[in-house]
């Protein structure tokens, strides 16, 4: 049996909210976004709302069904607003403590039958669903960044996931435009284990010396075809995400030394250079291209 996911709440109102909103909506769910932070959910819906503009002034989209987007879209003020949703989607902090936390407390909201799925980049779904009382109805459901443009989405079933729920989850990303991957709840999932390999060993070559962050980017793009290079891709997920997910796919597979983090993504972090975000990562971003520190 396929269930059917008409209202759909999504918490988190940061890149990955926002982006899974948007297709949602396009796609003609009744999204409920929901965030501690009032101020994130506004910047995410101006955000939206100003996209479906852009969209209909190009032709992408009818005035009427601009309108019908927005309209579709609803800011949750709680989280208690998400009481009737048929699925939730999770985007929120990348910390274990947090998210479980998060869930057991959505799960005392939610009917008993809504899907509740987490948007984790590196975290055991297992583990997150751990407290749960109806850990059948949990899975990983994995986007990437900027959702979009990047069509594939991983579905990972944990120990005790119904199998149900994860066809549900496949069919539900088909009907948002994109293509799901079923993927085992082993760390980082596929593409963030067969991503390490770039990520890791460019921040090797550059503390080594060998070459400075731009060479590889510009020549992993050049001669690999790749669309962003590594440093790029860093400067877009933001380190504050993706410095802790190297930690987490590193301290899962027991220290192994392939995926050991580097000092250089640490010591940004520290700093507060985390990527486009703040406006400076590798890059600075001075306007919407990047372009090399002075
Ligand atoms: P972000 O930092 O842009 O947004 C996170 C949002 O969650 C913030 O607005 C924050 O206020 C909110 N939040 C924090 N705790 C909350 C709580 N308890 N309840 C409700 N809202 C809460 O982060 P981003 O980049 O959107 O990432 C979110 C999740 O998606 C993380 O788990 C990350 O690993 C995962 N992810 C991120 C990707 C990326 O490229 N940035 C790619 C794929 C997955």
């Amino acid at each position: 049996m396929t269930l059917r996911f008409t209202t759909v709440g999504i918490t988190g109102a940061g890149a990955m909210g926002q982006g899974i909103a948007q297709i949602a909506v396009q796609a003609g769910s009744i999204v409920k976004l929901f965030d501690t932070q009032p101020a994130a959910i506004e910047r995410a819906r101006d955000a939206l709302h100003a996209q479906w503009d852009r969209m209909a002034d190009k032709g992408k989209l009818d005035a009427r069904q601009a309108q019908a987007c927005k309209e579709r879209l609803h800011a949750a003020g709680t989280l208690q607003e998400l009481a009737d949703c048929d699925l939730v989607i999770e985007a929120i902090v990348e910390r274990l403590d947090v998210k479980k936390s998060f869930f057991a407390e959505l799960e005392a909201v939610v009917r008993h039958d809504a899907v509740l799925v987490t948007n984790t980049s590196s975290l055991s779904v297992t583990a997150i669903a751990a407290k749960l009382a109806h850990p059948q109805r949990f899975a990983g459901y994995h986007f990437f960044n900027p959702v979009p443009l990047m069509k594939v989405v991983e579905v990972i079933a944990g120990l005790k996931t119904d199998p149900a729920v994860c066809k549900s989850l496949a069919d539900y990303a088909l009907q948002i435009g994109h293509t799901p991957v079923m993927a085992q709840d082993t760390p980082g999932f596929i593409v963030n284990h067969a991503g390490r390999a770039y990520g890791t060993e460019a921040l090797r070559i550059v503390s080594e010396g060998i070459a400075d962050f731009a060479t590889i980017d510009r020549i992993l793009k050049d001669q690999a075809g790749f669309r962003l290079g590594p440093f790029e891709l860093m400067d877009l997920t933001a380190l504050d995400v993706s410095h802790p997910v190297m930690e987490s796919i590193y301290r899962q597979y027991y220290d192994e030394p392939r995926y050991r983090p580097s000092v250089i993504t640490a010591q940004r972090l520290a700093a507060g250079m985390v990527g486009r975000k703040s406006g400076e990562g590798f890059y600075k971003y001075v306007e919407a291209k990047p372009q090399l520190p002075a």
